[in-house]
C-alpha cells in the first residue's frame, strides 16, 4: 500500500466564493438571501448542519477527504461529519492510522460494513475507538459498537446509526429489528437527541428504500452505502426523514467502483481468475449528502447532494 499521502496538485478549490452571493432556500419554507442561513438557523429554528461522506475507497478517496471536508465543514457550517471509512485501506478495511488521518480531516464518527474486519487490526482496536462504528446488526459477540451518541461541539446530542442489509450479503441479523431496539433505548427524536443519522450499507435499492419507509418520521436520514454509485433519490420522505439510497463512493470514477478497471473488465469479460483486484488511483470525487434538520422535531427540512472534484458532474450546495 502506498504510504506517501501529499495531495497532487490538479485538486481545485471548492468554489464556495461564487456561491456565497447566490440565492438559497430551506425546503418548505420562502427563499432567503445573503451569508450564513445554514449557521445552524433558518426561519429562526436551530438546526444540525450534517455532513454524510460516502465509502472512502483507497488513497485516493483519503485524499479528497483530506483536501475537501475541512473547507466544507467551514464553508456549509457542519455540525456533524460522518465519513463510511470501510475501503480506506486500500479498498479493503480500516486501520487505527487511517482512523486518525480522517479524525484529523475533521470526520466526527466513522461507520464501516461488510469490509470491517479486512484489516485484522481492527479487531482489537475497534473496542478502544467509540467513534469507529461496525453495523449494529453483527451477532451480538462483535467486538466494537453499532451506534453512538455524538456529542455536539454545542453540547446537543446526535445518534449515528449503522446498519447492513441482508440481501445479497452475508446474513447478518435483522437490521429492522436492531433498528427498533436502538431507537427503543434512547429519548425520542426531538427531545434529548437533536438528529438521528443511519447509514445503511446494502447491496439492494428495495431493500434501502424499505429501510428509509420503516424509519420515516423517527430518524432524520437514512443514507445508503456500499454500491458506491451514488443516485438521484435525495428527498425528504412524506413523515420527514432525509433519504438516499446510495451516497456514491469518494474514490477514482474512472474505474469500476473504485478498482482498475482493467482487471476488473478482463476478469468479468473472461470469467477467468485474475490478479487481486487493485484500488484505483486517479483523482477522487468526493461524494456526500447534506442534510439540516429542525431541532423542533429533529426531522429533515434539506437533502442535498455534495459531489467534488473527479470525474463526476459537480454539485456543491449554497451555504
Ligand atoms: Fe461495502
Amino acid at each position: 500500500m502506498p504510504t506517501a499521502e501529499a495531495a497532487p496538485p490538479r485538486f481545485t478549490h471548492l468554489p464556495f466564493a461564487k456561491l456565497r452571493a447566490a440565492p438559497r432556500s430551506c425546503v418548505g419554507g420562502a427563499a432567503t438571501e445573503g451569508v450564513g442561513s445554514l449557521a445552524r438557523e433558518c426561519h429562526g429554528a436551530r438546526s444540525v448542519n450534517i455532513l454524510f461522506c460516502g465509502d472512502v475507497v483507497g488513497r485516493s478517496g483519503r485524499i479528497a477527504i483530506k483536501t475537501h471536508l475541512p473547507e466544507l465543514r467551514r464553508a456549509l457550517s457542519i455540525d456533524l461529519a460522518v465519513v463510511n471509512a470501510e475501503n480506506a485501506a486500500h479498498g479493503f478495511g480500516i486501520t487505527e492510522r487511517l482512523c486518525g488521518e480522517l479524525y484529523d480531516a475533521g470526520a466526527d464518527v466513522l461507520t464501516t460494513g461488510n469490509h470491517v474486519w479486512d484489516q485484522r487490526e481492527v479487531i482489537p482496536y475497534i473496542g478502544r475507538d467509540p467513534r469507529l462504528l461496525r453495523p449494529a446488526n453483527f451477532p451480538a459477540a462483535a467486538p466494537g459498537a453499532g451506534w453512538r451518541l455524538h456529542r455536539l461541539a454545542d453540547g446537543r446530542a446526535a445518534l449515528v446509526v449503522n446498519l447492513m442489509g441482508r440481501l445479497f450479503m452475508d446474513a447478518l441479523d435483522d437490521p429492522f429489528a436492531r433498528l427498533e431496539a436502538i431507537l427503543a433505548e434512547h429519548p425520542r427524536l426531538g427531545d434529548a437527541i437533536a438528529a438521528i443519522l443511519v447509514d445503511f450499507h446494502g447491496e439492494a435499492t428495495s431493500e434501502k428504500m424499505v429501510m428509509g419507509h420503516f424509519a420515516d418520521g423517527r430518524v432524520s436520514a437514512v443514507l445508503g452505502t456500499h454500491t458506491h454509485v451514488p443516485t438521484a433519490d435525495a428527498q425528504i420522505l412524506p413523515g420527514g426523514t432525509a433519504y438516499m439510497t446510495d451516497a456514491g463512493m469518494c474514490g477514482d470514477y474512472d474505474s469500476v467502483i473504485g478498482m482498475q478497471k482493467e482487471s476488473a473488465v478482463r476478469r468479468m469479460v473472461t470469467k477467468m481468475p485474475g490478479e487481486r483486484l487493485q484500488v484505483a488511483e486517479g483523482e477522487a470525487t468526493l461524494c456526500a449528502v447534506l442534510v439540516v434538520t429542525d431541532d423542533a422535531t429533529g426531522l429533515a427540512r434539506r437533502i442535498e447532494p455534495v459531489r467534488i472534484g473527479g470525474r463526476l458532474t459537480p454539485a456543491i450546495p449554497a451555504p
